[in-house]
Formats: structure tokens, C-alpha cells, sequence
């Protein structure tokens, strides 16, 4: 027996109640419901062309980025599927948020086919690029790996919300309204299990923040041309440094209570200090970014 095996054991009752609060909240919802199929045409018919688009190509670009980071899946559900035991509350919790998670690729993918806001044959490409690469998850040990899900739900929450709302948009806006809730949900769940983690062991949780977070990636970084998607995102202003340090980084501190935490070791104490000046460090960062970029006009 480890000591993660046993931390494990120990929240496993936490975790089946925060899964059955999870069913009880998560309001059941269909692709079909949301997507405007009226407006398809047969595209052997009506090839694309980029004038049929309606949205601007930034909010595009962050759908499509969106989109294909949802594609990776298989992956995501490998990282925490093929660390805990089948019959564990967390495997089960793993099914049921990989069945929540399959319907996001589905429904952006529906969306941007009928109003022909993409190039079908290049998301198709990239799809099939990104999921041949797949995705590495650098988190292996149960803390990191939930301390990680916990910040990048939240993340993926925040970008699919400015997404829908930037896009100017009614169907656009009221399908990633309702992603951006499943991802609510999610991070409530994750950030769930590392509450109950630091009831148990704060100091390892604190330690394994400062890690994370000063590693934080997105899973989409191996989506092809990763970089230029995201300055997209960015200059739409649906994801970037500041919507990160403002946005998630303060609202997991927050909830966690970080600054307040007791029972500490030294060590944990000093990497609380860190993790607690990340935000600040981030925006002063991004302020230098937004100067550089005033002048560069
Ligand atoms: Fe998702
Ligand atoms: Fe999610």
C-alpha cells in the first residue's frame, strides 16, 4: 500500500458524495436541441469558402481551438483512468465525465459544420493530427493530477464562456454557454476532491500547487500550430495571462482558502508564498506584454 493509495481510500466516500451531488445538479441537455440545422447545405454541392463565415476569424480560430483540445479526449480519460482501479469511485466518476465530455467535441463540431464557420477539410486535418499525436499528461501522482483537472476545468470554463460570448453569435453564445456549465460542474467535482485531499494532507496539496501551477499547460498546446491559435484567442480576448491569473488562478486560491490553510510544514509554508504571488507576478507580466504591444501598435 502507498501512501497515495491510502489517501485515495480515504476520500473514496467524498468522492461518490460529490459524484451523486454532481448527477443530482448537472441538468441533462442535447446537441440536437441546440444546433440551428435548418441552416446546413450539402457541402459536394456548396463547397466552403471563408466569405460564408459569420463570425470573426480570432473567435473562429478560439472555436476551433477549443474544439480540437475537446477531440484529444481519449487521452484525457487515459491520464486519470489508468492511474486508480476500476471498481474506485474516481474510475466511476471517470466514466461518467468522459461520457459528459464527449458531447462538447460534439455539439462545437455541429455547430461550426452548419453555419460553415470553419474549413471542414482543415478541422478535419488538424483533428486527425492532434489526436494521432495525443497527449502526455506530465501529472502522475493523484494530488497533481487533481490539482491540475481542478484549475484546467475551470480554465476550459472561462475560454468556452468568452468564446460564445465574443462571438456575437445567438447559437454560438448558447452552445458554449451550456459547455461552459458541464465545465462548472467539473471543476466544482475536482476542486471537490482536493478540498477533501487537505483534510488529509494540506501540505502535500500546497506543494503540489506551486508545481502545477508554475507548469500550468493546457492540453491543447500539442493542437497543430498551438502558438498562433492561441495569440488568436488571445487578441479576442478569450483566453490569455491576465484571464488566467485574474480569472483562475485567484478563484482556486480563493476557494481553497489558501492563505488560511493551518498545519503547514515549513516547506509547504513557503511554497503557499509562492503559489500566493503567482497571480500578481502573472499580471505584471501581462501588463509588460500589452506595453510592448501598445508601441509595436
Ligand atoms: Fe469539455
Ligand atoms: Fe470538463
Amino acid at each position: 500500500m502507498t501512501e497515495r493509495h491510502d489517501l485515495m481510500a480515504a476520500i473514496d466516500g467524498d468522492i461518490e458524495a460529490l459524484m451523486a451531488d454532481h448527477i443530482a445538479k448537472r441538468p441533462t441537455w442535447y446537441a440536437h436541441d441546440l444546433v440551428q440545422w435548418e441552416i446546413g447545405r450539402n457541402y459536394n454541392d456548396e463547397p466552403w469558402d471563408e466569405s460564408q463565415c459569420t463570425i470573426s476569424p480570432e473567435v473562429r480560430e478560439a472555436l476551433v481551438l477549443n474544439l480540437l483540445t475537446e477531440d484529444n479526449l481519449p487521452y484525457y480519460h487515459y491520464a486519470i483512468a489508468s492511474g486508480f482501479g476500476e471498481d474506485s469511485a474516481i474510475s466511476r466518476w471517470t466514466r461518467r465525465w468522459t461520457a459528459e465530455e464527449g458531447q462538447h467535441a460534439i455539439v462545437i463540431r455541429d455547430y461550426l459544420m452548419t453555419s460553415r464557420n470553419c474549413d471542414p477539410v482543415a478541422l478535419e486535418d488538424a483533428r486527425m493530427q492532434t489526436v494521432t499525436r495525443g497527449w502526455d499528461s506530465p501529472w502522475t501522482d493523484p494530488i497533481d493530477i487533481f490539482v491540475y483537472t481542478s484549475a484546467q476545468e475551470l480554465a476550459t470554463r472561462v475560454s468556452h464562456r468568452n468564446t460564445g460570448v465574443k462571438a456575437d453569435d445567438e447559437v454560438a453564445y448558447e452552445i458554449m454557454k451550456r459547455v461552459a456549465a458541464d465545465e462548472n460542474y467539473h471543476f466544482i467535482f475536482y476542486k471537490g476532491i482536493v478540498s477533501a485531499m487537505m483534510q488529509h494532507d494540506p501540505s502535500a496539496c500546497v506543494l503540489s500547487m506551486k508545481k502545477v501551477y508554475e507548469n500550468f499547460n493546457m492540453p491543447g498546446t500539442v493542437v497543430p500550430n498551438f502558438r498562433k491559435r492561441a495569440a488568436y484567442a488571445a487578441r479576442a480576448q478569450v483566453y490569455d495571462l491576465r484571464i488566467h491569473a485574474e480569472k483562475v488562478l485567484t478563484t482556486v486560491m480563493r476557494d481553497w482558502k489558501l492563505e488560511s490553510i493551518e498545519g503547514l510544514t515549513p516547506e509547504a509554508d513557503e511554497a503557499r508564498e509562492a503559489v500566493l504571488a503567482m497571480p500578481g507576478n502573472l499580471i505584471a507580466r501581462a501588463e509588460k506584454l500589452e506595453r510592448r504591444m501598445a508601441k509595436a501598435g
